[in-house]
């Protein structure tokens, strides 16, 4: 059979052996909207921090997003939990508990947390949910109308714990609890079972070429750029067709196929589509977000998201997703984090001895999404002493203290100690070279930032406004403020220019911020007496008096004091994080 495949993609027709858009998937205010998702999360286990990494990483993307695009019905973020499968049923077994009962105390944990971690999503969904049945199951009839779904016999390995099936190569053998030696996956150790079943079977094998042509046309498709190289690594190798149900009587907690209530649909195909439900599919709604979505996942999960998904989506007629952002995972002291070496760290209590914004700003600054991270404690507590208690807060004080700003206004700038150009300082000029510098680093800090998430290295877009911060104290360290007097007539206007630039850069600082740690930041342009209104990426302007226009900052009191902007982990806290060496 020749199969026909058509999307649209950036309102560009990508060929699929033909022009159709069966479901007309055009959108021209895509650049405005978007729609970031997280795997949505198995409920077998509490959450842990690599859980919570996900969601952040999504959460920042997401926020940076609506500070670039204000109006907030342009974005939607969804989260939720995968609560079907073989691994939930004997998860649920072995608790002695219903199924829906596990789902219901674990998906609760997932949106206690997401709560307390400042976690913006607009969609929390739940595959139990009926509006969920309902689009899988219409997903399911239309790659069955397709002709993309057979009978057939399947017999191999499958892995409950992945939920994935594997080829005999992918298979090695351990020691098991009593001695013999059990098959495991070669990958992630987890016993697998030897399946023979008839099962309702996906014409993968036909889309090898569609999803070269997808990756091949999009180089951006999956960030970073490893990642992406990966996936057009497995396409090389064979694609064979995927079972797609199992045997009801083997596994009755999922959602029972169209019409033949004896097999129940495979978990991935499953929870993979919960990416639709949450924007109303079938309904015609969910074509004006489709093309604007980009899913964050780790790399356990890459090949689910971008072989079996987009070759699902092209099979149904859409196109794949617009982005897929991977990244690597979080290990503990050097390991694999695992119930059974009970190493699993509590995110719950990590927000609560670092700060929520504390711990969103380890997680995201120190996680690198090509290569796995190490957590411990001491980690945090250094990170965040220097970076937050100390560079950040320790300048903010500085400029803001009673002492050095009496008047508690944001003072104004004097274009003739500070002149647009080095070569412009005149007899009254104080500004050196590295303050130009300074003013250059930070007036291009913003587009370096966007640059930075827009290729999925917020720790890189973290460290570059760290560096600033440092900068900035630099400046303050060089001018001495507390060494000039606000009497003189001499030192005056240099002064207020050294806390005006100060706390501009402090302003740039607080607003590129915000996405990773919102209350921090907030706190932050609070006080500067920056307002709701004032803090979007549009509405930044760094030192307009530098560049010869208005501040409508300058002369404006500065927001109440509100106490220290982060407090010092190793002292406040000394006692906690003795007990945390994990
Ligand atoms: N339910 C599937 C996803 C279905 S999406 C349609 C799943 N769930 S999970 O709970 O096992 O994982 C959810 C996310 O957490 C994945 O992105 C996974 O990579 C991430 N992490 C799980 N352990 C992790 C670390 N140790 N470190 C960082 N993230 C990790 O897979």
């Amino acid at each position: 059979m020749e199969l026909q495949f058509g999307y649209l993609l950036n309102n560009k027709t990508y060929e699929m052996n033909s022009s159709s858009d069966p479901l007309g998937v055009r959108d021209d205010t895509r650049d405005a909207r978007a729609y970031f998702t997280t795997p949505i999360f198995y409920v077998n286990a509490a959450p842990h921090i690599g859980h919570l990494y996900s969601a952040l990483l999504a959460d920042a993307l997401c926020r940076h997003h609506r500070l670039r695009v204000p109006s907030a019905a342009a974005t939607r973020f969804s989260t939720g939990t995968d609560e079907h499968g073989l691994k939930i049923q004997q998860a649920a077994a072995a608790a002695g508990l219903a199924p829906s009962e596990l789902c219901d105390r674990v998906s609760a944990q997932f949106q206690q947390l997401f709560r307390e971690a400042d976690i913006s999503s607009t969609d929390f969904i739940r595959t139990t949910e009926a509006r969920h049945r309902m689009a899988v199951q219409h997903f399911w009839g239309v790659l069955k109308a397709r002709g993309l779904l057979y009978k057939g016999l399947y017999e191999g390995w499958y892995c409950a714990s992945d939920e994935c099936f594997l080829p005999e190569a992918k298979v090695t053998r351990q020691p098991g609890p009593s001695g013999d030696l059990c098959p495991v996956s070669l990958e992630s150790g987890h016993p697998v079972s030897w399946t023979k079943e008839e099962n309702y079977i996906f014409r993968l094998s036909q889309f090898r070429e569609p999803l070269q042509r997808w990756l091949r046309g999009d180089p951006q498709a999956i960030t970073p750029e490893p990642f992406h190289h990966a996936v057009l690594q497995w396409l090389e190798e064979e694609l064979p067709d995927l079972s797609v149900s199992r045997r009801s009587s083997h596994l009755h907690w999922g959602i029972p196929v169209p019409g033949d209530d004896s097999q129940t649909i495979y978990v991935w195909l499953d929870a993979l589509v919960n990416y639709l439900t949450v924007i109303g599919y079938p309904n015609p709604e969910f074509k004006s977000w489709w093309p604007t979505t980009s899913h964050i996942i780790g790399k356990d999960i890459l090949k689910f998201h971008a072989i079996y998904w987009p070759a699902l989506l092209l099979g149904a007629g859409m196109s794949p997703p617009h982005r897929i952002y991977v990244h690597s995972h979080w290990t503990v002291c050097g390991q694999k984090m695992s119930k059974s070496l009970g190493n699993v760290v509590d995110p719950r209590t990590c927000l609560d001895r670092y700060t929520v914004d504390g711990f969103r700003y380890f997680l995201l600054r120190q996680g690198v999404p090509n290569w796995d991270c190490d957590y411990y404690g001491e980690k945090v507590v250094k990170l965040l002493d220097s970076e937050l208690a100390f560079a950040l807060g320790g300048l903010l004080n500085r400029c803001t203290a009673n002492r050095i700003n009496p008047s508690g206004t944001y003072p104004a700038f004097c274009t003739t100690c500070f002149p647009s150009e080095p070569g412009l300082v005149g007899p009254t000029g104080r500004a050196q070279a590295e303050d130009y510098a300074l003013v250059s680093a930070v007036a291009t800090l913003p587009k370096q930032v966007a640059d930075h998430y827009d290729n999925f290295q917020i720790y890189k877009a973290l460290e570059a406004v760290s560096s600033c911060v440092r900068q900035t104290n630099g400046f303050v360290q060089r001018h001495a403020p507390w060494k000039l007097n606000w009497e003189s007539p001499v030192d005056a206007p240099w002064l207020g220019t050294v806390l005006h630039v100060a706390l501009e850069c402090l302003r740039v600082f607080g607003t590129l911020l915000q996405p990773v740690t919102p209350s921090l930041a907030d706190k932050l342009l609070s006080r500067l007496g920056v307002s709701a209104t004032e803090r979007g990426l549009g509405e930044l302007h760094f030192l307009p008096r530098f560049y010869g226009h208005p501040c409508p900052f300058e002369g404006r009191r500065l927001g109440p004091e509100t106490g220290v902007l982060f407090p010092r982990l190793d002292q406040s806290r000394a006692w906690l994080v003795k007990a945390h060496k994990t």
